[in-house]
């Protein structure tokens, strides 16, 4: 995974998987990924036999969600091979998601918004010299996405959604940070000095009907249902919306206002209520007060801004609670201070009452 993305559950994934297990959860029902992230655990869900539903309210993790779990046979880049091979017949050993991505690859820089907003071009219209990207790398990502843009109508959503992760992920290999886009480095580090490369990505069939949204999820779970729900809420003060708001940009391949000397496009309205220790409890209330299902699954960190105690309170209103337990190694971001090297990562069965 090339995202660092903060709480991730791609470490966890046996645990998680190991508990669906212990606690007889069947694994032929749906799957409700309330927020998806990166979609590794969507990912892993459709593996073991769930039909899924992902949804996060981040631009970036829907389209994680879309290039996982939409790839109802293996892409074919159908109706834009003809202008990458010039529409030779001739025998290739290259497969077609090989050839849009060399194809992608040789595409020269342009002089786009991430060039004049995220490399030190930015110098040209503002008094900052943001150095997330090197100019030759922020050109090639501005060139790439706006190539993706014209295939909209052409691709796909799974395909359309595999090419953006795919350029997301080089992108964060390239990015001059250390780890979120909170900040930039005001030294080049030597990854962000490579030469920015797409490759493909593991492409998973499956012949379901997935579902991705992207919606509050404390919205969204009024009005679906499932065999399990698989809650995952951020556990700490860090706003995904912000931490990772050139990814955002690079996803929704817009041209936002942005301020600062960061360069932050507008987040408020992305800010989630789990965040804030004041708020947090009551919105995990509210998600219980709404929520149909057989098993209710919760991820969260010793660490977290709810109590354990508070978290039992809630969650056993509502059915027979069983408390599961993983020491993990920390996630690391050398902007953001530590406190030890190990934490507990809890999973929270709730067997919920039949009505
Ligand atoms: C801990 S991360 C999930 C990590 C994910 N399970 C993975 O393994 O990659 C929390 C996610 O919740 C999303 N989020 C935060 N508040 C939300 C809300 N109210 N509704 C939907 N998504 C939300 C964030 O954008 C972030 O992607």
């Amino acid at each position: 995974m090339a995202i660092e993305f903060l709480g991730h559950k791609n470490n966890l994934l046996d645990f998680i998987f190991g508990v669906i297990e212990k606690e007889n959860i069947p694994t032929d029902g749906s799957f409700i990924d309330l927020f998806s992230g990166t979609g590794c655990v969507s990912a892993a869900a459709m593996k073991v036999g769930f039909e899924v539903k992902a949804n996060d309210m981040l631009g970036m993790c829907n389209r994680f969600a879309e290039a996982a779990l939409l790839n109802k046979e293996t892409p074919n880049f159908k109706s834009v091979l003809p202008e990458i091979t010039g529409n030779s017949n001739t025998a290739c050993e290259s497969s077609p998601f090989e050839l849009v991505i060399e194809y992608l690859n040789a595409l020269p820089p342009t002089e786009g918004y991430i060039w004049s907003n995220y490399s030190p071009a930015s110098l040209h219209k503002t008094e900052h010299e943001r150095m997330y990207f090197t100019e030759s790398n922020a050109g090639k990502i501005d060139a790439i996405r706006e190539k993706i843009k014209s295939w909209k109508y052409s691709l796909t959503k799974a395909e359309e959604s595999l090419l953006i992760v795919s350029l997301m992920k080089a992108a964060n290999r390239v990015a001059n940070t250390a780890g979120t886009y909170g900040c930039y480095l005001k030294k080049w580090k030597k990854r962000a000095l490579n030469q920015l490369k797409l490759e493909t990505i593991e492409v998973v069939t499956s012949d379901k009907e997935h579902q991705t949204y992207n919606e509050d999820a404390n919205e969204l779970i009024k009005k679906i249902s499932g065999t399990v729900v698989y809650a995952d809420p951020p556990y700490t003060k860090r706003q995904y919306a912000a931490y990772y708001h050139i990814l955002e940009t690079i996803a929704l391949g817009d041209e936002p206002n942005i301020t600062g000397s960061t360069g932050l496009r507008s987040w408020q309205d992305l800010s989630s209520d789990y965040c804030y220790k004041r708020k947090a409890p009551d919105a995990l209330r509210d998600l219980l007060s709404e929520a149909k299902c057989d098993h209710f699954l919760l991820s969260y960190n010793e660490d977290g801004q709810i109590p354990h105690e508070i978290i039992l309170e809630i969650l056993s209103k509502y059915g027979s609670v069983t408390t599961h337990e993983k020491s993990y190694k920390r996630y690391k971001s050398s902007s953001i201070s530590h406190k030890g090297n190990t934490l507990v990562e809890r999973l929270y069965h709730l067997k919920m009452n039949k009505n």
